[in-house]
Formats: C-alpha cells, structure tokens, sequence
C-alpha cells in the first residue's frame, strides 16, 4: 500500500537535492507499526533525519515490508508490533482508527513510552459526510488502555502525501498536538519540525477529539484538500 508513497520520497529526495541537512532533535528510536502510508512516510522521513526506524508489522517478512526496509535504509529494520514498541521509546499507532485498540493490547508493557496517536476515527453517515463514529476519542481511548504511557494525538491532520514532502502543501502546515505530557509533546513537535512541518502544542488529551474532527473538515470539504496552518494572531502581541 506504501507504493505511491515510495515513488513520492525518491522524487522529495531529488527536490532536495538528497539530503536533509543534520539531525536537529535527540536521536530518538521510533516504532511504526502499521507499513502502509503513514508508516511509511514517516518512517522514510524520520529515518533521512537520522532516527532509528523499527517499522512494527503483522508481516515482517512480507516482500512489501522488505522493500519498504530496504528503501527506508539508515538501519531500519522490521519486526513484529510488539518487539517493535518493546525497542523503541516513541511508538506512532500507524494502524486503522477500528484497529487501534487491539494493536495497543498486544504491545506489552508501555509505561513510560510515547504513543503517538494519528488515527482519524470515521465512519461515513447516511447524507454521505464522514462523521464521528465513537462518543470520545480514539487518543483517549489508547490512553485507557495504556496509562502509564504519553499518548500524543499528532500527525492526524494532514496527508501522507505532506508528510513525506510538505512543499506539495504549497504553504506551511501546522501540526495540532494533544497530550497531557508536555516532554511528550515536545518531542513529538521537534520530530515534526524536523521533517519540514510546523507543530503547535494545542492543549490536554481530553481535546483530542477536536483534533479528530478536524478530518471531516478535510474528508468533507475538499476531499482532503486541506492543510491546517495554525499561524500567530500578532494583533495581540
Ligand atoms: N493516509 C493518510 O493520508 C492519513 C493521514 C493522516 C492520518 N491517517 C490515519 O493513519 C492511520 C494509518 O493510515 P494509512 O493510510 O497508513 O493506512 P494503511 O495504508 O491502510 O496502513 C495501515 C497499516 O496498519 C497495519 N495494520 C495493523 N492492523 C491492521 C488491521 N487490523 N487491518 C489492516 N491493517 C492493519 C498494516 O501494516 P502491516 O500489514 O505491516 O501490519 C497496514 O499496512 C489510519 O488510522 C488513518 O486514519 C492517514
């Protein structure tokens, strides 16, 4: 499924000349579990920026997961999910929103892990707009399932397409974070900043689900069209 993402990267990398530049953030150990498009992009990216990838998949050894591997490069190396969280320190739940739960309940012990939640709950209503399939949200809901982790609501906003090369944005993204741990937060944001989005730590856990509704402004407006950019109002400065 990582297929279009794949081609994408080798063209990003030839408009940026094939480099990114140094690591600017720690260099963090990041678990991908899932290898489809979000997996994929960040892996791809986080990995140009000098982070270890441990791509978490049911199929490790698949030929697609090999591939992906191979292209992602700088180390990267595929396990199952739950040996995928059990090296790594940050965790992004790169899975279907209906799976998520599951996949969380198979990881083993979490405490004091970042989970980072880009799920986009959605089930499409009978007038044909995509709407909230649950009462909470599914960040809150990962949160109950693992609470001695740091779960973070990030790169649920924005497409894979951004993710892997934010210049097809046109314009700046901002990347709306939630969390109730501000280190957590932080390093989510300088993982994002680090691949060319901005980030914006926009308050608590409890809001995830507003963040979750920003999908069917994009899923219904413009069929995904959109990017957020969250600039400062210096009116009140
Ligand atoms: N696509 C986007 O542009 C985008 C943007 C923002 C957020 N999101 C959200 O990010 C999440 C991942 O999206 P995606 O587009 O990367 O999805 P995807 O291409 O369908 O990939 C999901 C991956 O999750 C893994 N997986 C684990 N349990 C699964 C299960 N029960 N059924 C199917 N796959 C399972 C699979 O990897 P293995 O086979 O290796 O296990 C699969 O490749 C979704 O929740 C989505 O709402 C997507």
């Amino acid at each position: 499924m990582w297929t279009i993402i794949r081609s994408c990267l080798a063209a990003a990398a030839v408009a940026t000349g094939g480099g990114l530049g140094a690591v600017d953030a720690a260099a963090e150990t990041v678990a991908l579990i899932g290898t489809g498009n979000v997996g994929a992009a960040l892996g791809q990216r986080l990995a140009l920026r000098g982070h270890q990838i441990v791509y978490g998949s049911r199929d490790p050894a698949a030929a697609d997961v090999r591939e992906l591997v191979r292209t992602t490069g700088h180390g990267a190396v595929a396990v199952s999910p739950a040996e995928a969280a059990a090296r790594s320190d940050i965790i992004v739940l790169a899975v279907p929103w209906s799976a998520a739960e599951d996949v969380v309940r198979a990881l083993g012990e979490l405490t004091g892990k970042i989970i980072v939640d880009p799920t986009n709950p959605r089930v499409m209503a009978s007038d044909g707009f995509a709407d909230y399939p649950i009462e909470d949200s599914n960040a809150e809901r990962i949160a109950r399932l693992a609470p001695g982790a740091h779960v973070v609501k990030a790169f649920s906003t924005l497409g894979a397409e951004t993710m892997l090369d934010p210049k097809v944005a046109g314009g700046p993204v901002t990347v709306p974070i939630v969390g109730d741990d501000r280190g957590a937060k932080a390093r989510v944001a300088a993982l994002a900043r680090e691949i060319g989005l901005e980030a914006e730590d926009v308050g608590p856990l409890r809001h995830a689900r507003i963040i979750e509704g920003l999908h069917y402004l994009r899923a219904n407006a413009l069929g995904g069209r959109i990017n957020y950019h969250l600039p400062r109002d210096t009116a009140r400065d």
